[in-house]
């Protein structure tokens, strides 16, 4: 795969797409096909992902991760209910409430927890402790948690049920943002299934663009086929079923194929942990979160940071933290790059 030496760690959102994935859109791009998802690429994802998954799988297609989250929630959370997600969840912090505003008003509901991750125990108090008033109370509808997560962490396949079943016990939803599920199937070495439906996951915004697709990714069903004609009417209401919905299904497919989307994520996380254990070297920088998947949180002084700036290094500044800054490797960075990286910080 041609890769690009380039000292961009800002984000995997930046890295272009996979010469793979563009061939699908040009291979996708002849002749005319049938629009609103209703073309011959679409119509083979259900049975790809499910053989992908190893369970019957229904298939959204979408083009942005902030709306499979949003159709997802927004589906099964009635405007009177809430959704259990960590204090750093992408869905609370990063879009601008369009789940709320898809949801008619449903109410997200933060849950800490270190790493960026949650625990069982963490969520059912929280439930707990916001219910027991009848009416006056929100409805708990849905969790949602994020794999990655938020913080560059993974959630084990026990966590993950251990969640699903306190989640079960009080009848509500359960929802994982995948934007880099990629980076955790390959950083824990298991399959889809097992992090996803056999631990309870009911949906799942499988995300691709950060990992080599462009602007394709999909929103997943498992056991939630009464789901899919909400989520339909919430994706075309939402201005999201797009009429050359080929382009996207063709990219999701070439992606899954050959197991592409695993060998990208896990050359990002290779990149990831090279750049982690530089920085557990370094005798003042140190890590904010164990390094799990592809993104690398540095503790670092200003002028330390300032010294990789002047080196070319592009990276982002945590919001609200002059001693914190984000790191993020994809399936095009370079290994010559995060050398130059480790070389950078070394100095
Ligand atoms: C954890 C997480 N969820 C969801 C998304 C989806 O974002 P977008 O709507 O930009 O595709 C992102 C993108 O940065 C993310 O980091």
């Amino acid at each position: 795969m041609k890769r690009y030496l380039e000292l961009n760690f800002r984000s995997d959102n930046e890295s272009p797409a996979a010469d793979a994935i563009m061939q699908a859109v040009v291979e996708a791009n002849l002749g005319t096909a049938w629009a609103y998802a209703d073309d011959e690429w679409s119509a083979r994802l259900d049975d790809a992902f499910s053989e992908l998954f190893g369970t019957p799988t229904t298939v959204i297609p979408v083009s942005t991760g902030t709306i499979a989250n949003s159709i997802a929630l927004a589906a099964v959370t009635p405007p009177w209910g809430s959704v259990y997600c960590h204090r750093n969840a992408h869905i609370l912090n990063d879009e601008s409430g369009a789940p709320e505003f898809l949801g008619n008003g449903l109410r997200l509901v933060p849950v800490d927890g270190p790493g960026g991750k949650f625990n069982a125990a963490d969520l059912d108090r929280m439930v707990h402790a916001n219910t027991g008033h009848g009416v006056h109370s929100y409805q708990p509808a849905a969790v949602s948690l994020t794999q990655s997560t938020e913080s560059g962490t993974v959630y084990s396949a026990a966590e993950i049920a251990a969640i699903c079943d306190t989640a079960r016990q009080r009848d509500m939803a359960i929802h994982m943002d995948g934007a880099r599920f990629g980076n955790a199937v390959a950083s824990l070495d298991c399959s889809p299934a097992e992090i996803t439906w056999k631990a309870g996951v009911e949906m799942l915004s499988f995300g691709a663009s950060k990992n080599g697709c462009m602007a394709a990714e999909a929103l997943l069903l498992f056991g939630r086929s009464d789901v899919k004609d909400t989520a339909e009417r919430l994706r075309k209401r939402s201005g999201h079923l797009l009429s050359k919905m080929r382009y996207v299904s063709a990219q999701l497919l070439a992606y899954i194929k050959d197991g592409l989307w695993l060998e990208m994520a896990m050359h990002s996380n290779e990149q990831a942990a090279v750049f982690a254990a530089a920085v557990d070297a370094h005798p003042e920088a140190c890590l904010e979160y164990p390094v799990e998947a592809n993104e690398v949180f540095v503790q670092w002084t200003v002028e330390g940071f300032q010294r990789l700036e002047d080196a070319g290094i592009e990276f982002l500044h945590w919001p609200g933290r002059d001693d914190l800054a984000r790191f993020v490797f994809s399936h095009c960075t370079e290994e010559s790059a995060t050398v130059r990286l480790c070389e950078a910080l070394a100095d």
